[in-house]
């Protein structure tokens, strides 16, 4: 019993921590987006509008929103809700392509060395989460060796799984700091300097890969984690991918979101781009708009989760009446039409939110050119 409580508290005070952390970052970056909205609002509806003025604090805006979305993705990576993209691919091949991002991230004073292992067999895992677990863990290192060091990365086989490894001779960690180091907001690094998220995200990345993770450092001495990811399967092949047009050419969306904001945003990108665009803010209006539209629906553009009726539901229905009609899901929490492994249906499609103009685009582009 006395156990039990004991591991009920401690879970309680994690959870306690986490929302802290959201509840505090968040608020910071509310702070800065409705401050400069309202300046851009001011400024706006003035006798003699300064739009440059406008667009400045138009932009502190977008990069309040950036940093929020940055925020989310480490969460969600921490969380294993991260919408995965396995793919096959050589990490010796992969890491000597970092290289440049790598030295750039650790600066001058440090010296990286990598160092491939031989013979090494191919992974399946998201490479761009590959790509965010080092630069994580070379800010870390960087933030070690202030008065410079060594940073080196290597790889190689342990038993029948995939090793890479990042050590560093920096300052190095004590016993209870390395206990705590992959709990999400933990930090010891003084105030805005470090979030803790770091570990938390690489901790997330490396598991909902089947991998482990593991941590040895002394304090003074310098650390290294050591990272185990399992072989890619045989018959796994790498994914094609291509540079895509982005435009449209009068082709007709129904988009269907129940947040009107977004809603609107969506459908002002898409008609702007040359989309004929239709509106609905559930599948039950989107079915009922659909049935009385005349001409080809091209592409169903649905949020995942809504009130009423699911977009997964929604887009089994339209399917069945116009088979013709592909499907695009924008979501920011995408489990309901996920794996339990993260990965998604071969052919199902999925845009994360938030999304930039861009992201929106090219994801409809794609859909529509396959
Ligand atoms: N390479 C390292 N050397 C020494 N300490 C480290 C290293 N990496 C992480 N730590 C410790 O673990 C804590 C958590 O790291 P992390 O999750 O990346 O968050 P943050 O870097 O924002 O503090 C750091 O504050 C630091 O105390
Ligand atoms: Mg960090």
């Amino acid at each position: 019993m006395e156990r039990s409580e004991d591991v009920r508290n401690q879970r309680l005070e994690s959870l306690g921590q986490l929302a802290g952390g959201v509840a505090h970052d968040f608020n910071n970056i509310l702070g800065v987006i409705v401050n400069y909205a309202s300046f851009v609002v001011e400024e706006a509806e003035s006798e003699q509008p300064d739009v440059r003025m406008i667009a400045a604090d138009a932009r502190q805006v977008i990069r309040a929103g950036e940093r929020a979305t940055h925020l989310t993705h480490q969460l969600l990576a921490f969380a294993r809700r991260e919408v995965v993209r396995p793919e096959v691919f050589d990490l010796n091949g992969f890491v000597a392509g970092l290289e440049d991002k790598l030295r750039r991230t650790v600066g001058e004073r440090v010296a990286l060395i990598i160092r491939p292992g031989a013979d090494l067999p191919p992974v399946e895992c998201d490479p761009g989460q590959i790509e965010h677990l080092l630069v994580k863990l070379a800010d870390n290192a960087r933030d070690a060796m202030p008065a410079g060091g060594n940073l080196v990365i290597d790889t190689g086989c342990s038993g029948d799984r995939v090793r890479l490894r990042v050590g560093d001779s920096g300052r190095g960690m004590s016993a209870d700091v390395a206990d705590r180091a992959f709990e999400p907001f933990f930090t010891t690094k003084p105030n805005g300097e470090g979030i803790g998220l770091g570990l938390a995200m690489v901790y997330g990345i490396v598991t909902q890969a089947g991998g482990d993770v593991s941590i040895s450092s002394e304090p003074g001495l310098g650390t290294t984690v050591t990272v185990l990811l399992p072989p890619a399967s045989p018959g796994s092949r790498p994914a094609p991918a291509g540079p895509v047009r982005t435009t449209g050419r009068g082709e007709t969306l129904l988009v269907v979101d129940d947040e009107p904001g977004l809603r609107d945003v969506a459908g002002r990108i898409l008609s702007g781009a040359g989309y004929r665009v239709i509106a609905a803010e559930g599948g039950p209006q989107a079915l009922a708009l659909a049935a009385r539209h005349e001409g080809a629906i091209d592409l169903l553009l649905s949020d995942v989760v809504m009130p009423g009726m699911l977009g997964k539901d929604l887009a089994e229905r339209l399917v069945t009446v116009r088979p013709d009609t592909r499907v695009l899901y924008m979501s920011g929490y995408a489990q309901p039409v996920l794996h339990s492994e993260g990965t998604l249906d071969p052919g199902v499609a999925l845009l994360e939110k938030p999304f930039t103009a861009d992201d929106l685009l090219r994801a409809v582009r794609r859909r529509l050119d396959l």
